[in-house]
């Protein structure tokens, strides 16, 4: 972790109160948050025993917490199969035939609706197939699909037999999808032909096959492919023995032998990979019940979810906001979410206002860096299409600046619509802090107050809380249902990342300050992240593929401000000798890192260096390198820099 002060220069004094109309009809008023706030923190097994009444448990927990920091283990006594509060309870209701998704297509802009009837269908088949070809309960299954209905019935189908899946994003290149499925031993690999992204074909079964044609994906027994594109847009190559089309492998009979499973409260849901602060990404596992719990909560309430909503997430299914406010929290709610295939601006950048036009779809739920960009491309576009639908908006994955929030309160919501910004992480499962719409004005820029069972604070780093809107650490200071249980295989890197920076609490790896109303406000990581158009990204990942590329002798990655993505990636390269600095070498140092990591972590800039600023301990002083990489002064200490040289000669390098 670096010691970088934790500044925060934005001043931003507007408040926005929910409009009378909205108030009056919302789930939740500030009185009644702040009941259940100090219910959910003080007695949370009543809070959290009532709030979970309608999910299904085949037995009752007996015991709602044991902590022994850093190990939770919520519910103990219970167990359940998650798939049956998110499907088998609403098909004895009126949500039996109601849509759980409405999907539509980049390319041809089609629509594929499915009940809840028929995604409870579809689940139990495919359950079976995997269970048939060998899928047993704790095995893990890699999925890597785009975003079509089936993804989610690959990972319910999962769930159903109690198989954790592992979903990795559809951007990520053969190795880090070999690399994903090595770290978890993956028995099983989950695909499609391909998808259309911006027009064009991804060729995701392709991409499978590199993965799987390597030595340390030997664990991988079995490929499912569902056919999407079909053979004349997207043919694909069988491995006999090891690939089965997933339409071959269903049987549709089958319904009469379910193989739901059912688990401990404590049993392994989910696997996801996530950036740290080293080259290995590490797989945040989450569990069964309290993952549940913490998702169901928090879609009901801040999405303040009704019968009649249209709800859409626009995130990829392959990150956590996917799996929690796609998949898991809106189906237990018995929502209808809204999923669509591909890319923002296609064919141009009204596609998103028309789909919200075309289905009426009531809540949007998107990343500041998508809002951003729409500002970019001028009102008219937004206001050609009628919004009128819209009751709520969300955003998550980065700080909005104020100028964006406004814009898409004023433009997108039409003045009317609750903005709801959701601070929470892979890690935590479930939204940790927000804007609860009806319960609390908003600030543009601030996350807002914590959710049920959150004690956020902002810390020295020894531990001691920090005066308003004074910054400091974010930390967690009690335990939550929805919360990571280990870094799966690497337990001394669990308690290492999150536990030991900041005395007795969580660390998030984020800065903060709290205002003189409680709401936080959230600066950004502090740790060796970056936040690059919502994604996450570990500078060792992109330093550690520089290096692997046969001119690279060393690689330093760091932010800078970028008004498009939040931050934009700069690298710092040297080279091996007889390598030429020049821009051929440039792309190609540009195309190696979309290879091994997928194309959205190409850096931004690269830039040629004789040396990088180190300690006199050999440690490369990243502090310094933002500043170069920003065009701004060093304010900070250089007394431990080995030669000062090396800084002077950056700068005068500058593009
Ligand atoms: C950042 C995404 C400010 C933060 C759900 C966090 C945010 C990291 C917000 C987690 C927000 C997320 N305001 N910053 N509303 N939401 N972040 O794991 O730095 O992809 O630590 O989870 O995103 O990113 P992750």
């Amino acid at each position: 972790m670096t010691t970088d002060p934790i500044t925060s220069h934005l001043k931003e004094t507007r408040r926005f109160e929910p409009s009378a109309e909205f108030a009056a009809q919302a789930r939740v008023s500030s009185e009644v948050y702040a009941k259940m706030y100090t219910e959910s923190v003080n007695d949370p097994e009543s809070f959290w025993r009532r709030e979970t009444s309608e999910l299904v448990f085949r037995t009752p927990w007996t015991k709602t917490l044991s902590w022994t920091l850093p190990h939770a283990k919520w519910f103990e006594g219970a167990t359940l199969n998650i798939t049956e509060s998110c499907l088998d309870r609403h098909l004895t209701t009126a949500r039996r035939n109601k849509a759980a998704i409405i999907w539509e297509g980049e390319l041809s802009g089609n629509t594929r609706t499915m009940t809840y009837a028929e995604l409870h269908r579809e689940v139990v088949l495919f359950a079976d197939a995997l269970k048939r070809h060998g899928v047993e309960k704790g095995d893990r299954v890699a999925i890597y699909m785009g975003m079509v209905p089936e993804v989610a019935v690959a990972m319910l189908a999962c769930a159903r037999i109690g198989a954790p899946h592992t979903v990795v994003f559809g951007g990520f290149a053969a190795d880090a999808l070999r690399d994903r499925i090595a770290d978890c031993a993956a028995k099983v690999v989950i695909t499609q032909d391909g998808g259309y992204r911006r027009g064009g074909v991804l060729r995701l079964k392709d991409v499978v096959d590199q993965a799987l044609n390597q030595p340390q994906s030997a664990s991988v027994q079995k490929c499912f492919v569902y056919r999407h594109l079909g053979e004349e847009v997207c043919p694909v190559a069988m491995k006999s023995g090891r690939d089965v089309w997933w339409h071959e492998s269903v049987d549709p009979t089958a319904t009469r032998r379910d193989p739901l499973t059912i688990v401990e409260s404590e049993h392994p849901l989910f696997i996801l990979y996530t950036s740290g602060s080293t080259g290995k990404p590490k797989g945040v596992l989450h569990t069964t019940a309290g993952y549940l719990a913490g998702v169901h909560v928090t879609s009901k309430y801040v999405f303040d979810l009704r019968e009649e909503d249209l709800y859409w997430c626009t995130a990829d299914v392959g990150w956590v906001t996917g799996h929690s406010y796609i998949v898991y929290g809106p189906l237990s709610n018995g929502a209808t979410c809204f999923m669509y295939e591909g890319a923002p601006n296609y064919p141009d950048w009204g596609r998103f206002w028309r789909m919200i036009e075309k289905h009426r779809i009531s809540i949007l739920y998107t990343a500041p860096t998508a809002i951003r960009a729409f500002m970019r491309q001028g009102d008219e576009i937004v206001q050609k299409s009628d919004l009128s639908s819209l009751r709520l908006l969300g955003t998550v994955g980065e700080p909005i600046n104020p100028e964006a929030w406004v814009w898409y309160h004023k433009l997108v919501g039409g003045g009317r619509c609750p903005i709801v910004d959701t601070w929470w992480q892979t890690e935590t499962g479930s939204i940790m802090m927000t804007t609860l719409p009806g319960a609390s004005a908003s600030k543009p820029g601030s996350t807002g107050l914590p959710m049920f069972g959150v004690v956020p604070d902002v810390v020295t780093k020894d531990g001691k809380s920090v005066g308003a809107n004074e910054g400091g650490f974010l930390v967690l200071r009690k335990p939550w249902p929805s919360m990571l249980r280990t870094v799966w295989g690497d337990d001394e890197r669990f308690r290492r990342t999150y536990f030991s920076d900041v005395p007795d609490c969580y660390f998030t790896g984020d800065g903060a300050r709290r205002d003189e109303d409680g709401y936080f406000w959230v600066v950004g990581r502090i740790d060796d992240v970056l936040n690059v158009a919502g994604h996450r990204i570990g500078t060792a990942e992109i330093e550690s593929a520089l290096v692997s590329h046969p001119a690279v002798a060393e690689a330093a990655a760091v932010g800078r401000p970028d008004d498009l993505k939040g931050q934009a990636l700069v690298v710092f390269v040297t080279l091996r000798p007889g390598h030429t600095a020049d821009s051929s070498l440039s792309a190609k140092l540009g195309d190696h890192v979309g290879k091994e990591i997928g194309k959205f972590a190409k850096p931004d800039a690269i830039r040629f260096t004789d040396g990088l600023p180190k300690t006199r301990s050999g440690k490369i002083m990243r502090r310094l390198l933002k500043d170069v990489a920003a065009g701004r002064e060093s304010t900070g200490d250089t007394s431990t820099l080995e030669d000062l040289n090396v800084l002077a000669k950056l700068r005068s390098n500058e593009e």
